[in-house]
């Protein structure tokens, strides 16, 4: 698809006039796994801001407004601290800045554990307050009930099993999952559990191979893997890690692009012209007529 997209810098950049095109809808994503097979992979990347949003939206399905902003954008040391207002005023700009993906929002920690009722209630606002398709939340077979709740009424729910970043202080770390024979069968049987309650999708991250393999094969719902398996049914990545804005680069990230580098030349370039008085130059100032 090309981009008609237009920014009308009349009135603002963030003022965005969307190609007419018909945005996807979560069911028509949930329906490319038939019967076990995916044809055509499900392509998700995270997106935090407006402008990200247009520039991923039409190469991406599913945009995430993930509760990785915390650390993204926000220097925070972890997910935990992820507040609800930070998931609306995010969620909202990607929403505006997209028109063909369907967009997601995390359910931030402490928002949606406590019961169906509290996690309704968070993800109404969500929604309400976004204009966002449906949202993730994190947990297995103890958030099944939940996910039953909220798909019975109207809210479409991603799980998100395996690595799941909200419990980091129970995990102990980021390191992959599955490595115990028990616990690789706790993975699969979380997943098995969020896809019996109606969660249209499922993202299984940070887990040794074969068990995204037998978890993809196992439910009747798109698996979305990251530091999972390429025979997951279809992928997502934090899209900073992908365009190459950090040193660390975690093992299942790959980088398309040095976006830092770039970001840094300019800043190193920019600098030296406002010292050396050779910015701003004619073009960038105002003469008289
Ligand atoms: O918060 C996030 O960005 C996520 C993705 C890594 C799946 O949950």
């Amino acid at each position: 698809m090309s981009t008609t997209f237009q920014l009308d810098t009349a009135t603002s950049r963030a003022n965005p006039t969307p190609a007419p095109v018909k945005r996807l809808t979560i069911p028509a994503i949930r329906r490319r796994k038939k019967n076990g097979e995916t044809q055509e992979p499900v392509v998700m990347l995270t997106a935090y801001t407006a402008r990200q949003a247009q520039l991923l939206d039409e190469h991406c399905d599913l945009l995430l407004v993930g509760d990785s902003l915390g650390q993204v954008i926000y220097g925070l040391p972890s997910s935990v601290p992820v507040t609800l207002d930070m998931m609306i005023a995010h969620g909202a700009a990607v929403v505006r800045g997209s028109w063909h993906a369907a967009v997601l929002v995390d359910l931030p920690f402490g928002t949606y554990e406590g019961s169906p009722q509290q996690a309704f209630e968070t993800s109404a606002r969500i929604l309400k307050e976004t204009g966002a398709a449906g949202v993730k939340l994190e947990g297995g077979e103890a958030m099944a009930e939940t996910v039953r709740f909220l798909t019975q009424r109207g809210i479409p729910v991603m799980g998100h099993v395996g690595l799941t970043p909200q419990a980091v202080n129970q995990l102990g770390g980021y390191g992959a999952r599955g490595r115990d024979a028990a616990e690789a069968e706790k993975i699969i049987n979380d997943a098995k559990a969020l896809d019996e309650a109606g969660a249209f999708s499922i993202v299984v991250e940070g887990v040794v191979e074969p068990i995204a393999i037998a978890m993809t094969e196992a439910v009747s719902c798109p698996v979305i893997g990251i530091g999972g398996s390429a025979r997951c049914d279809g992928q997502v990545l934090v899209v900073d890690d992908m365009v190459g804005m950090f040193e660390r680069v975690p093992r299942f990230v790959k980088r398309y692009a040095d976006v830092a580098s770039v970001i840094s030349q300019a800043a190193a370039d920019y600098a030296a012209e406002v010292r050396n008085r050779s910015f701003p130059g004619i073009e960038q100032t105002y003469q008289p007529k």
